[in-house]
C-alpha cells in the first residue's frame, strides 16, 4: 500500500484539483488578459494520462478530485475523462466534481450526473447582463443561466462562485444572494488574489470581503456553519433557508493551515501552493518512470509544500507570480 499522503508541515492531502484544460471562452478581468497565450497542445498530458495520475493520487488517499481550468468543458473529451474518473466515487473518491463558467453546462449536464457528479461550482460574478459581459469580455448571461437551470434540472447541486469586484458587483451581492436564496444555491464570495498578468490593477478592484460580511449582517440574519466542504470556504448559514453562504478569504483571512489540497495541471505539473512556484513535473515522470515515478515526484513535492501563500494586494503590486489561475486550477 503506498503512503498516505502527508506533507512536510503535517497536512493530509485528500483533495486533488486538476487544471483539464487552461483554454477558457472567456476573458474575466481577474482572471485573464485581453490576449492571453495558452499552452501549446502538444504539451499537454492526454486524457488516459491525467486520468491515470488522478488515480494514483486516489490510490493514494485523495477522497475528492475538482475538475477545474480555464473552461474544462471547452476540452474535448472532458465528458470521457468524468466518465472514468466516475467509477471511483463511493470507492475511494468521496466526490468528483467541477467548477465551470457554465457556458457549456446545458449541453453537458445530463452527462455530468450520469457520470457520477452531484454538486458543482459555478462561476457567476454578476446577475446584470451588461456588467456580466463588462467582466467576463465575451460571456452572455442568460446562457450561463440557462446553464445553471439545466444542472439543476439534471439533478446537481450548484453552488455559485462570485469574486467581489469594487464599482463592478461589490452593490449587488445582497441582491445576489437573495436570488441564491430563492434558486436554491449556494453563495461563495471570494477575494481577487494575485496571480498572473491581467490588464487592469487588481488593487482597483480588491474589496475585503470583512466588509461585505459586515454589509451582509445588515441584511441577513448569518449564522456560522461549521461544516465543510473540504476547500477553503468559511460557512454561514443564512436566516432559516438552507442555503450557506462561504467566504474565501485569502487576503484578509488566511486558512492555509488546514490546507489539504494539490494541483495538477494541463501539462502534468503537480503544484503544491496556489501562490508559489514550488512543483514537480509529473508527465516527465509518468512518461519515463510509470506509476512509481508519479509516486516519487508526489513524495518529493510534499516534502516541499509550502506552508502559506504571500499574496498582498497593494496599489502597482505585481502579481505573486506570472502563472494564471487557470493554469493552476485554482
Ligand atoms: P468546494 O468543494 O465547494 O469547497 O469548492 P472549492 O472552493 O474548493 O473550489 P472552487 O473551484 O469553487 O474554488 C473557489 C475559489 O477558491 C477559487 O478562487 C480558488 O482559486 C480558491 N481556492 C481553492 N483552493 C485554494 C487554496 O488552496 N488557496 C487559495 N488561495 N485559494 C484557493
Ligand atoms: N482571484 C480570485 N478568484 C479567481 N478566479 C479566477 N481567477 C481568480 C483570481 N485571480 C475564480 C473564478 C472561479 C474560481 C475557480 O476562481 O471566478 O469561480
Ligand atoms: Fe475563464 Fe474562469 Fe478565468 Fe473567467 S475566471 S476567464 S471563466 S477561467
Amino acid at each position: 500500500i503506498p503512503t498516505p499522503l502527508i506533507d512536510r508541515h503535517g497536512r493530509a492531502i485528500r483533495y486533488l484539483r486538476v487544471s483539464v484544460t487552461d483554454r477558457c471562452d472567456l476573458r474575466c478581468r481577474y482572471c485573464m488578459a485581453e490576449k492571453m497565450s495558452f499552452l501549446p497542445r502538444s504539451a499537454l498530458l492526454t486524457l488516459e494520462e491525467m486520468a491515470l495520475i488522478a488515480e494514483r493520487f486516489v490510490a493514494r488517499g485523495v477522497t475528492k478530485i475538482r475538475l477545474t481550468g480555464g473552461e474544462p468543458l471547452v476540452r474535448r473529451d472532458a465528458i470521457d475523462l468524468v466518465h472514468r474518473l466516475g467509477r471511483h466515487v463511493g470507492t475511494g473518491l468521496d466526490e468528483l466534481t467541477m467548477t465551470t463558467n457554465g457556458t457549456r453546462l446545458a449541453d453537458h449536464a445530463g452527462a455530468l450526473f450520469a457520470a457520477g457528479v452531484r454538486r458543482i461550482n459555478v462561476s457567476l460574478d454578476s446577475l446584470d447582463p451588461a456588467t456580466f459581459r463588462h467582466i467576463t469580455r465575451h460571456g452572455d448571461l442568460g446562457q450561463v443561466l440557462g446553464g445553471i437551470a439545466a444542472a439543476k434540472a439534471a439533478g446537481l447541486a450548484v453552488k455559485i462562485n462570485a469574486v467581489a469586484l469594487a464599482g463592478l458587483n461589490d452593490h449587488a451581492l445582497g441582491d445576489m444572494l437573495d436570488w441564491c436564496i430563492a434558486e436554491g444555491h449556494d453563495l461563495t464570495l471570494i477575494e481577487t488574489m494575485p496571480v498572473g498578468a491581467i490588464d487592469e490593477d487588481r488593487a482597483d478592484r480588491f474589496v475585503p470581503l470583512t466588509k461585505v460580511l459586515g454589509q451582509l449582517q445588515a441584511r441577513f440574519e448569518l449564522t456560522p456553519d461549521a461544516r465543510s466542504t473540504g476547500g477553503p470556504a468559511r460557512y454561514w448559514r443564512v436566516g432559516d433557508s438552507d442555503v450557506r453562504l462561504g467566504l474565501i478569504s485569502p487576503l484578509t483571512g488566511n486558512f492555509c493551515a488546514g490546507c489539504n489540497r494539490v494541483r495538477l495541471t494541463t501539462e502534468g505539473m503537480l503544484y503544491t501552493c496556489l501562490g508559489h512556484e514550488d512543483s514537480v513535473d509529473l508527465k516527465a515522470a509518468i512518461r519515463s518512470g510509470g506509476l512509481a515515478g508519479v509516486d516519487a515526484a508526489i513524495d518529493a513535492a510534499l516534502a516541499a509544500k509550502p506552508l502559506a501563500h504571500e499574496f498582498r494586494i497593494a496599489p502597482g503590486a505585481a502579481p505573486a507570480h506570472a502563472r494564471h489561475m487557470s493554469v493552476t486550477g485554482g
